[in-house]
C-alpha cells in the first residue's frame, strides 16, 4: 500500500468502522507490532502462512465476538432509551418493572441504596415516565442547605419578611407545582423541618414565609436517602409519621457489589460514552480488567 503501513490503514479503518473487527496478517511479524496492532485495536494478529483451521477459528471468533458487542450495544441502548441507566440483574430487572409500575401514578416513592446506586437516575426515570414528564423536576439535596435557610428554601418567602430577605422568592415546593419534587438524603432533614414538610404534605399547602395567605401546590413528592430510615426513627432522629407519608412505595437499589452482573454493561456504557467524550479509540476493557472491577468488594 503506497504511503501506508498495516498499522496506520487499521486505526483508519478503525476510525471509519469501529465495530468492525480486523484480523491482521503480516509477513514481518514480530511481538512488538502484534502487541501495537491489538493496541490499534485489532481483533487478532496472524502471522502469513498461518494454517487455514488457525484462520477459520480466528474468523469464527471474530464473528462471535461481532454479534455478541451488537447484542450489548442495543441492550444498552434499549434501557437508555426508557430508563436512562443500563443494568441486567434480576435486582434492576425489578427496579425498572418498579419504575414502570409506579411512575403513571401519583404515588409518593421512596428510593433507599448507599451512595452512587443510581436513586437519583432512578427519580428521573419515574418522572420521564410519569404524566408530569413535561413540567418540572426540581431536587432539593436536603444535606446541602443550612438549618436556618431550609424553611425559606423549601417554601420561599416575602420580601423583607427577615433581614437579607430584599426581594420576593419563590420556594422550590413552587417552583415544582404540577411537576415533582425530589427530596435527596431526606434522612438528613432536621426534625424541625420535617415537621413544617408534614404540614405540607398533609394539607398540600405552603406558607410562605412573610405571606399571608397559604396557597396550595401540586406537587409529587420522590425521596432518597443512603440512610435507614427505620433505624433514624427508632433513635428518634426521623418522625415516625413522615416517614409513613413518605414510603409510599418503596425502592431499594442494592449495591454494585451485590449486582455484579451489570458491571460488564456499565463498564461498557463508559467505555463508549467517554471514548466519544474524548474522541478515543478503545475497543473494551481486557478481562483481567473487568474481573478485577466484578471481583472488588
Ligand atoms: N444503572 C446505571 N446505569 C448507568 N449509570 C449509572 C447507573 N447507576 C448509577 N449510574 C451513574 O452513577 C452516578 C451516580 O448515580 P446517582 O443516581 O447520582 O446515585 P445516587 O443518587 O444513588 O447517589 C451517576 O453518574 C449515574 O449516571
Ligand atoms: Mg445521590
Amino acid at each position: 500500500m503506497p504511503g501506508q503501513n498495516g498499522i496506520s490503514l487499521l486505526s483508519e479503518i478503525k476510525k471509519e468502522f469501529p465495530a468492525i473487527p480486523i484480523i491482521m496478517i503480516s509477513g514481518r511479524s514480530t511481538l512488538a507490532i502484534a502487541v501495537k496492532a491489538i493496541k490499534e485495536g485489532a481483533f487478532d494478529f496472524l502471522e502469513k502462512g498461518a494454517d487455514l483451521d488457525r484462520l477459520l477459528i480466528t474468523l469464527n471468533n471474530a464473528i462471535s465476538h461481532y454479534n455478541w458487542q451488537k447484542e450489548r450495544d442495543m441492550l444498552i441502548n434499549e434501557f437508555l432509551d426508557q430508563y436512562q441507566m443500563v443494568g441486567q440483574s434480576s435486582a434492576m430487572r425489578k427496579i425498572f418493572n418498579q419504575i414502570d409500575f409506579v411512575a403513571p401514578t401519583n404515588s409518593k416513592v421512596l428510593i433507599t441504596g448507599e451512595t452512587g446506586v443510581g436513586k437519583e437516575l432512578i427519580a428521573r426515570a419515574i418522572q420521564i415516565k410519569s404524566k408530569r414528564s413535561t413540567k418540572p423536576f426540581i431536587r432539593i439535596n436536603c444535606a446541602a442547605i443550612p438549618e436556618t435557610l431550609i424553611e425559606s428554601t423549601f417554601f420561599g418567602h416575602k420580601k423583607g419578611s427577615f433581614t437579607g430577605a430584599i426581594k420576593d422568592q419563590a420556594g422550590k415546593f413552587e417552583l415544582a407545582d404540577g411537576g415533582m419534587l425530589f427530596l435527596d438524603e431526606i434522612g438528613e432533614l432536621p426534625l424541625q423541618a420535617q415537621a413544617k414538610l408534614l404540614n405540607v404534605l398533609q394539607d398540600g399547602e405552603i406558607e410562605t414565609i412573610g405571606a399571608v395567605a397559604t396557597k396550595k401546590v401540586d406537587v409529587r413528592i420522590i425521596a432518597a436517602t443512603n440512610k435507614d430510615l427505620k433505624k433514624l426513627v427508632s433513635e428518634g432522629k426521623f418522625r415516625e409519621d413522615l416517614f409513613h407519608r413518605l414510603n409510599v412505595f418503596h425502592i431499594h437499589v442494592p449495591p454494585l457489589r451485590e449486582r455484579a452482573e451489570d458491571i460488564p454493561l456499565l463498564v461498557d456504557n463508559y467505555l463508549k460514552y467517554y471514548a466519544n467524550e474524548y474522541n478515543k479509540q478503545i475497543s473494551g476493557i481486557s478481562a483481567r480488567g473487568l474481573n478485577l472491577l466484578i471481583e472488588y468488594d
